[in-house]
């Protein structure tokens, strides 16, 4: 046996998307396997894709929307129209720190949603016992396609701007998406029930062990 349930591990599941349709199509389908109090911190760069994969989940969940950068707002309800959770759409991009995330009282509002968190990591673990880490990257190999902007230059000068999303500019690059499952939520049935809706060609890697 493998131990089914009794540690959390950490293991890990890795997509490549083809495009930005592609990473909004995984998240749709991620999100059928969420539900209320399940977090999810997404990381990587300006312009990785992290408001593209939250539109996903919004349309999997069936919540109001649109979903979009949380520019003005720091964090955004999006009421179920399907009558299952909500989707709070935090961006911490602009947090300073631990102390401005208990000022926005997030833990409330976890209970009752699913909660995704733009710039999240090292922010906003501690709000639950457990949660999903999505890092998103340009994939090995992306090098020639052409990014829309000089991204971090671009983010620096006018950080009140959704550069990345901007103009309306839609254009198609690889994309590695890594799934990390943190926590006693994130049992081996649960992972594996992701891993089943999510399909296709990801790989696993567990650190505790290898599951079957
Ligand atoms: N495979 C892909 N997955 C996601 N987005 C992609 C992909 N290929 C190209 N894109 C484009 O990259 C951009 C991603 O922008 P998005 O706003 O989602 O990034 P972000 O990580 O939220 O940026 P920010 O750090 O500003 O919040 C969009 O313009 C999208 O069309
Ligand atoms: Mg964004």
């Amino acid at each position: 046996m493998s131990g089914a349930g009794a540690g959390p591990g950490a293991a890990s599941l890795t997509f490549t998307t083809t495009g930005a349709a592609s990473t909004r199509d995984l998240a749709r389908r991620l999100a059928g396997r969420l539900g209320a109090g399940d977090l999810l911190v997404l990381d990587g760069p300006l312009g990785a894709g992290k408001t593209t994969f939250t539109q996903g989940l919004g349309e999997g969940l069936g919540v109001r929307g649109p979903v979009a950068s949380p520019t003005f707002v720091i964090s955004r309800v999006h009421p179920s129209e399907a009558g299952g959770p909500a989707l709070v759409h935090v961006d911490a991009y602009r947090l300073g720190g631990g102390a401005d995330i208990d000022d926005l009282d997030l833990d409330s509002d976890l209970s009752d949603a699913v909660m995704v968190v733009e710039w999240g990591r090292d922010v906003v673990e501690q709000l639950s016992d457990s949660h999903l880490l999505v890092e998103l990257s340009r994939a090995t190999g992306a090098e020639d396609a052409q990014p829309a902007q000089p991204l971090q230059q671009a983010q620096q000068a006018q950080p009140e701007q959704d550069i990345a999303a901007g103009d309306g500019e839609e254009f198609d690059e690889p994309r590695a998406l890594t799934l990390t499952f943190v926590g006693p939520r994130w049992d081996d049935a649960r992972i594996r029930a992701v891993r089943e809706a999510l399909g296709g060609e990801a790989s696993t890697t567990t650190t505790e062990g290898r599951e079957a």
